[in-house]
């Protein structure tokens, strides 16, 4: 049994630090090479994981190296990997990360296996999905997998939590099922077509996405927090000051802390600033899944912060 299930992808992050990021045609001198687990998916899932949910991954490695040490990763950290493929035509999915001296990154990523989650993944994983409360899924793996993956969960009334990332446009009954969107600037702006440059902007994207059919919308603002949109209404959370070493992963932190929350019970606004938390605390730390916060470290940034 497992609260949530992520579908989603599993890459190996292949990270250098940079002074800055490449412009094209430059080549700039790095410094240390390191390999870090990481993956949209993945990374959901084991911040989720951190944090005490009980957590099982759906998804796709390669026959390879990189596909064995992410799942020993995976499940070191608690998450089941039992529904996860190997895929023996494709290799395991990777990301080039350059990670700046300001935190700032800039990602490539090479899909291999995560690009064959097929739609019969999802329907062969049907008895793990209907007995969850929630579905995280990410844009890392084949929308159509996605959207089949949405009529099912909704079918077995499981909530999805759906990261649209990295952006891509999608025609706005895509997300006809979907409980909560959390999106960042970018993304929002891309599926909305409103640039948010500001709080009253995030608000309105925020808006936005809920007339497509989703009722919790939800847009991440990097070190300016997160903007809260609800029948109910707008809330800004704002994000605390952290000296911020690599953002990569920040997000999915963001998500594993979200959802923790909401299996807490918490209500929204705390859910998002609880969340908020985990994600600026992922900012800390170099490297995607080296970065998830625990629980102790959330809880303790959590019950400092309170008004
Ligand atoms: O969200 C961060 C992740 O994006 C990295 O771990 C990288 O693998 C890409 O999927």
């Amino acid at each position: 049994m497992s609260d949530v299930v992520v579908l989603g992808s599993m890459n190996m992050d292949l990270v250098v630090r940079v002074g800055h990021i490449p412009r094209p045609g430059e080549t700039v001198l790095g410094r240390d090479f390191v390999t870090v687990p990481g993956g949209k998916g993945a990374n959901q899932a084991a911040a989720a994981a951190r944090l005490g949910v009980r957590v099982e991954m759906l998804g796709r490695v390669g026959a390879d190296a990189f596909g064995e040490a992410m799942l020993a990763n995976l499940y070191a950290q608690g998450v089941g990997t039992a529904h996860v493929r190997r895929d023996h035509a494709n290799p395991s999915g990777i990301a080039l990360i350059t990670v700046d001296e300001r935190g700032e990154n800039a990602i490539v990523v090479a899909p291999g296996a995560n690009g064959r989650v097929s739609v019969e993944d999802v329907e062969g994983a049907e008895d793990v999905i209907k007995q969850a409360q929630f579905l995280l899924m990410q844009f890392e793996v084949p929308l159509p997998t996605v959207r089949a993956a949405i009529g099912l969960a909704s079918r077995w009334g499981v909530r999805v939590i759906l990261n649209p990332a990295p952006a891509q446009a999608v025609r706005p009954d895509f997300f006809q099922g979907v409980y909560c969107l959390v999106a960042n600037e970018t993304e929002a702006e891309i599926l909305t077509g409103l640039a948010v440059r500001s709080l009253e902007a995030a608000a309105r994207a925020g808006q936005a996405l809920r007339q497509m059919g989703v009722p919790v919308a939800i847009v991440t603002l990097g070190a300016e927090g997160a903007l809260l949109s609800t029948e109910e209404g707008d809330l800004h959370v704002p994000a605390r000051k952290v000296e911020v070493v690599d953002t990569t992963a920040a997000g999915d932190a963001f998500i594993g802390g979200l959802v923790a929350a909401l299996l807490k019970g918490m209500p929204w606004p705390e859910a998002v600033r609880y969340a908020t938390c985990a994600g600026t605390l992922a900012t800390t730390v170099l490297g995607a899944q080296t970065s998830l916060p625990d629980a102790a470290r959330v809880e303790a940034f959590f019950r400092e912060g309170r008004p």
